[in-house]
């Protein structure tokens, strides 16, 4: 048995060297999936896991003794790597200062970032979490403002067949099926939004994707827990701010780029993969305006019974 993903069907094989075990049972602690036991003083091989081996490498990641090797669900030993001092590592106060200085900055230079800088994010954004590995995440990167605006024009053509989303007809139709947090969204939302966007296109400016020079549109397979890309796209936000770069999450994209036959089209035209539950555009670029004040942000509730 194994857990399927676009990348792979098949369960990782897990490899252990009997003669450089020394009994310390690490790996059999973070195995969750129970693919290892202890036997006679070695780590050895259940005779039964709940999922076949996920390849999530965490016992090649702890093993003191470099007994063990994952192979499969695109991991090997080679993918392991010496882990950073602890002192280089940001601290509670760097990180919460990174926090706090960030804005959505919707005013870009149109100044490209620089290739290193996109990697850098990549990089950042692939250390991400994901429901199961290996990753379902695909990331199409616009690195120029040519690219991401002609992206965004056709977003906005693309629009411009999706108005009967938004008619009082339709809504009114869907209002006992959605309930009322939809009806009041789609309705005091979605609908101007939709027309400020196609409208302010048609007059020369992006309110979509407001110019930014680089944009990355992260999005899952249908295999994917659908929050997968959202995870690693606050990863890349991170990683742009930490580079000083401006920074905005755009959630309007997704949604509307998943039902119907223009949705399908402009998906095929721009080389996206997947329809997939969850997805999110992070703008990045250098900020045309500097805050000078943070914001307290509260959450809707924190309940501790
Ligand atoms: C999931 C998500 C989707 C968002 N979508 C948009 C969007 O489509 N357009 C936009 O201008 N800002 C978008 N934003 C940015 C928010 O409007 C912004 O975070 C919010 O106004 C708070 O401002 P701050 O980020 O400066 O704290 C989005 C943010 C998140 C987290
Ligand atoms: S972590 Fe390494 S040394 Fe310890 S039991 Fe597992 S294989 Fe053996
Ligand atoms: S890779 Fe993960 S699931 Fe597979 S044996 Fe190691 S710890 Fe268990």
């Amino acid at each position: 048995m194994a857990i399927p993903t676009s990348r792979t069907h098949e369960a990782a094989t897990v490899s252990i060297e009997s003669a450089l075990c020394t009994g310390c049972g690490q790996c059999v602690n973070v195995c969750k999936d129970f693919t290892l036991r202890l036997c006679e003083g070695k780590a050895s091989l259940a005779p039964q896991s709940i999922l076949g081996c996920v390849g999530c490498g965490h016992c090649m990641a702890i093993c003191p003794a470099g007994a063990i090797s994952v192979r499969g669900r695109n991991l090997g030993p080679e993918d392991l790597f010496p882990l950073p001092p602890r002192d280089r590592a940001a601290d509670f106060a760097s990180l919460q200062a990174l926090l706090q200085r960030r804005r959505s900055v919707r005013e870009f230079l149109p100044d490209p970032v620089p290739p290193e800088q996109i990697q850098a994010i990549l990089d950042a954004a692939r250390t991400a979490p994901t429901g199961v590995p290996p990753s379902d995440v695909n990331v199409l990167v616009l690195d120029s403002l040519e690219k991401s605006r002609a992206f965004t024009r056709d977003f906005c053509e693309h629009l411009k067949t999706l108005r009967w989303l938004t008619a009082p007809w339709f809504l009114t139709l869907m209002r006992p099926f959605w309930g009322r947090a939809n009806h009041e969204l789609f309705s005091n939302f979605v609908r101007p939004a939709l027309a400020a966007f196609t409208g302010s296109m048609d007059a020369g400016e992006n309110v979509v994707t407001y110019d930014a020079p680089l944009l990355m549109y992260f999005y899952a397979s249908p295999w994917a827990d659908p929050a997968d890309p959202v995870v690693a796209a606050t990863l890349a936000m991170l990683a742009g701010e930490a580079l000083g770069l401006g920074t905005c999450m755009i959630g309007s994209i997704h949604p509307l780029v998943q039902w119907g036959g223009s949705a399908a089209r402009f998906r095929q035209r721009h080389g996206i993969a997947h329809k997939s539950r969850e997805g999110l555009v992070v703008l990045f670029g250098h900020s045309l305006v500097h805050y000078e004040r943070g914001i307290e942000r509260s959450f809707a509730s924190i309940t501790r019974p």
